[in-house]
């Protein structure tokens, strides 16, 4: 692929961290770790999952201990796996000293049990949700969708990956061995201070949100997974707060790119680099049949963009060269001969998927995402105090979040076409409580790389980005749905809207 579109990021911020983007002094001596997998929870039976969200400790950096939050663990949390047609049942403590909610992003489910802002959790307290799964095989995730919060928690921890099967994806023969051949993989960058300790702040990150400078995997800092000499199915996550990434790589092998956020595509597409935006999920496969180590490279979008193509390529050439001691590999895949491999080839069809016809599409709704809002919001209560006066300076379409205000009122079972653009940058723009079908992608055909469900669509200053998308399920005044921007810190400054569905 190209990078045709003009990416045109931020421009007044970015940089600092361009030059140093691997905070090497504490890595020098950086020996891999095996790649951490989460503790499965299996849900499939309806029996109870229990989650218990609390602070804790985690080893990033060989040394030290750093304070940060979790589900059951440390940092992030187990990967639950539940099935179409079944009952998850979840059962949340929260054993922080803050409220915080708990969103199931991806998921196809009423606004009652999407744990939205208006879903907080007190502290000390229980959420039970039962949640009825009734969509296809798909990668999502959980994680932190506390009001103005959500952020700083998830920059913490309160993140973790979720697995839907179904009887279609089961009757083919993909990789699906978990830790295995068929392994989570939850891609983050998070700045650490000396004493190993994370670095955030709301209101110190830039226009672009919080960039941090060390990729993380699962946790860990660029970590080795030993797998079969066959196919291997990368989960991929971009659980980062605000950066986009471009994974690739290091040896340009080509990869298949078999499902994106709602699940997989009509075929897999061949790739060698590919964008994945804040809270996107792309599963690949990677062909390890011929025993050599794959190198993954998570390129920094606003590193690699300001000559695009070119600069590109020419990162590569440096990093095939091995000797090249800042080569920003993310993650190694090493061939264990010792484990069975899958080495069927790739199905050609995946999955079946139906676009509406023109004439089935009701009504076009327009969302403007606003990177500066003016004064008219300080008079507003919620701004009274200064921490979320200082919070609530982006919105969408004009006006900032406000959990008291629906902005917009759907139709079940109706098709829509949304459109969305923004005013200065790149966003991804995510929709709760659906999957859609991209269109357009900043004024151009989505790539088909994008053409399967979605829930993420990443959009621009340059031209709309179109999807269509039709909501199945409730949501109401009480716990309304969320649309708003992914980079958490412009959610939580307000790039964020509430809509029901009746
Ligand atoms: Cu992944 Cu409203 O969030
Ligand atoms: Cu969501
Ligand atoms: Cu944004």
């Amino acid at each position: 692929m190209t990078f045709n579109r003009s990416r045109r990021r931020f421009l007044a911020q970015g940089f600092a961290l361009a030059s140093a983007p691997y905070c090497l002094p504490l890595l020098a001596q950086h020996v891999s770790p095996d790649l951490p997998i989460p503790d499965l929870l299996d849900g499939r039976s309806g029996d109870p999952l229990t989650l218990e969200i609390r602070s804790g400790q985690w080893s990033f950096i060989p040394g030290f201990k750093t304070h940060t939050m979790g589900f059951n663990q440390g940092f992030l949390g187990p990967t639950i796996r539940t099935r179409k047609n079944s009952e998850l049942n979840l059962h949340y403590l929260n054993k922080l000293n803050e409220g915080v909610a708990v969103h199931g992003h991806g998921l196809h489910v009423p606004g009652s049990v999407d744990g939205g802002p208006h879903l907080e959790i007190p502290q000390g307290e229980v959420w039970s949700p039962s949640i009825s799964i009734v969509q296809p095989a798909a990668t999502c995730w959980y994680h932190s969708h506390t009001h103005h919060k959500s952020g700083s928690q998830t920059y913490r921890g309160l993140a973790g990956m979720m697995i839907i099967d179904d009887d279609d994806s089961d009757a083919m023969d993909l990789p699906s061995r978990y830790g295995i051949d068929d392994l989570p993989i939850i891609i983050q960058d998070k700045t650490f201070d000396e004493q190993g300790q994370l670095v955030y702040s709301l209101y110190d990150a830039g226009h672009d949100g919080w960039f941090g400078e060390t990729v993380v995997i699962n946790g860990a800092i660029n970590p080795l997974a030993r797998v079969p000499a066959g196919k291997v199915r990368l989960r991929l996550l971009n659980g980062a707060n605000a950066r986009f990434y471009i994974v690739t790589f290091a040896d340009n092998r080509v990869f298949h790119k078999i499902a994106s956020d709602g699940g997989l595509l009509k075929s897999p597409v061949p790739l060698t680099t590919m964008e994945i935006a804040p809270g996107e999920r792309c599963e690949i496969i990677v062909d390890m049949a011929d025993g050599k180590p794959a190198e993954m490279l998570t390129l920094f979008e606003d590193d690699v963009d300001q000559d695009e193509q070119g600069l590109l390529s020419g990162m590569l050439n440096l990093f095939a060269d091995s000797e090249s001691a800042s080569k920003p590999v993310s993650l190694t895949l090493r061939v264990d001969p010792g484990l069975a491999s899958n080495t069927a080839p790739l199905p050609e069809n995946l999955a079946d998927i139906a676009r509406p016809l023109e004439s089935e599409i009701e009504r076009t709704r327009e969302f403007l995402l606003t990177m500066e809002m003016n004064d008219e919001n300080e008079s507003t209560e919620e701004h009274a105090d200064q921490a979320s006066h200082a919070a609530m300076d982006m919105g969408i379409n004009g006006v900032s979040m406000n959990m008291d205000v629906i902005n917009e009122r759907v139709e079940k079972g109706v098709w829509e076409r949304w459109r969305v653009k923004s005013d200065m940058g790149e966003h991804p723009f995510h929709v709760h409580g659906c999957s859609f079908l991209v269109e357009t992608v900043e004024g151009e055909p989505a790539p088909p790389r994008h053409q399967g469900w979605k829930d993420v669509v990443v959009t621009d200053d340059d031209g709309w980005s179109e999807f269509v998308v039709r909501f199945d399920h409730t949501a109401d005044e009480q716990t309304p749905y969320m649309y708003h921007c992914h980079i958490l810190e412009h959610e939580d400054r307000g790039m964020m809207g509430q809509f029901t569905v009746a």
